[in-house]
């Protein structure tokens, strides 16, 4: 998974430059006398450059020294010419910088960036190579808890060593706790606050062992819970989960919010959830073609088709009837079985565990095969072209 990268820009001029060095990157510009300590705990960022000549030496030490005391300093880059000693040891208080002599090329800069982020990757292999994969129902109901939930356990099951989290983003009132039987512990809207406090040891304490195998993320009830959780604190709360697990399987919201593209453009996956009704398969097509019209470079999102039944029991569009709908093919279907589904809600836990025979545990694995494989291929694909 890679989130959007966030850049405070100090000085006006490194502007330009910088959105062209790194044109998928958020940015932010700030004088320097605007730039202090509480704004800087506030919004962390994950690369700050500075032009040297932006203000006086002491100005933009004091800068540096702040951004040393944030709790995960970001890496910072210096550019100019001449610099005092005073900035150059300011910058050695930081894990990751750089210096670089003005003027330069955007592709100076991103050279610069690449090698700062290049070396935290290697550093004691933080970096992991983690999978998101985002489940998104088209329509409510349409089964996307019941999926996320039955993709993380069979994940948990086959990929055994592999660290495996469910994360429910559906803030307000989301159901995956409630199937699950467990008492949801991510207080989110408190660490909005401090979004760069949100480190390993607090995904520990909002996480729970959840039956099937994985961690689930997920909030106690709140109706107030979207307009009090920032996307600062869902883009760092994901950022650090990838350095902690090995697969994240993300519950999305129907609904857009500010940080859903964010989310999705950083997932190496995207499941749309549809049933097979003629109103919901046309909103998979929507939902699909919005995503892919928002989103560069986005893997393509995945149908799967849930609850398909026999058409004894209604007069439901085939599967490739469905796929005309669509207007393309899907990835997978899944059996409709509700007694299992119904059964393992109330029992609290996955339907691999309470009814493991249920054609919904085979459909769920073939598709998490299927798209396990297809990542493993796309990755080495990546790695020939690299
Ligand atoms: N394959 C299936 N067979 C039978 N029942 C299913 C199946 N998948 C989901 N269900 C049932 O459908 C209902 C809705 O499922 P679920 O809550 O997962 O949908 P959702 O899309 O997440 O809903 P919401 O829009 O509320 O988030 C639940 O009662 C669930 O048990
Ligand atoms: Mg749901």
């Amino acid at each position: 998974m890679s989130l959007k990268r966030r850049v405070l820009v100090i000085g006006p001029k490194l502007a330009p430059l910088a959105e062209q060095a790194m044109p998928k990157a958020d940015f932010e510009v700030a004088a320097p006398e605007m730039v202090d300590a509480v704004n800087l705990m506030r919004s962390p960022f994950d690369l700050v450059l500075i032009e040297a000549g932006a203000a006086d030496p002491a100005r933009l030490t004091a800068v540096i020294g702040a951004l040393a005391q944030t709790a995960s300093p970001p890496a910072v880059i210096l550019v100019g010419a001449n610099l005092p000693a005073s900035l150059a040891r300011a910058l050695f208080k930081l894990k990751r910088s750089d210096v670089l002599d003005a003027p330069l090329s955007p592709a100076d800069l991103a050279r610069c960036v690449a090698s700062l982020f290049a070396d935290t990757a290697g550093a004691g292999g933080a970096a992991r190579h983690s999978q998101c994969w985002s489940v998104m129902s088209a329509v409510g109901g349409a089964g996307g808890t019941t999926l996320a939930i039955e993709i993380a356990a069979t994940l948990a099951s086959r990929r055994l060593g592999d660290r495996v989290a469910l994360f429910d983003l559906n803030l307000a009132d989301g159901a995956a706790s409630a199937y699950l039987g467990a008492a949801p512990n991510m207080h989110l809207a408190d660490a909005s606050a401090a979004p760069e406090r949100i480190d390993q040891a607090l995904l520990d304490v909002f996480s729970l062992r959840a039956p099937g195998g994985f961690d689930l993320f997920a909030c106690p009830r709140d109706p107030y819970a979207f307009a009090k959780i920032t996307p600062a604190a869902v883009c760092r709360l994901l950022e650090v989960a990838c350095q902690v697990y090995d697969w994240l399987v993300i519950d999305m919201p129907r609904h857009r919010h500010s940080w859903t593209i964010d989310v999705l453009g950083g997932s190496d996956e995207l499941l749309v959830i549809s049933e097979l009704t003629v109103p919901a398969l046309l909103a998979a097509r929507d939902l699909a073609a919005e995503i892919e019209a928002e989103i560069e470079d986005a893997r393509r999102p995945r149908i799967v088709l849930n609850r398909m039944a026999s058409r004894m029991f209604g007069p439901a569009p085939s599967r490739a009837e469905a796929e005309r709908a669509l207007g393309r093919k899907v990835a997978g279907v899944v059996t409709s079985d509700w007694e299992a589904a119904a059964c393992s809600a109330n029992l609290g836990g996955p339907i691999s565990q309470h009814r493991p025979r249920s054609k919904i545990v085979k459909d769920i694995a073939g598709l998490v095969d299927d798209l396990a494989t297809q990542t493993v291929a796309g990755r080495r694909q990546s790695k020939k072209v690299a």
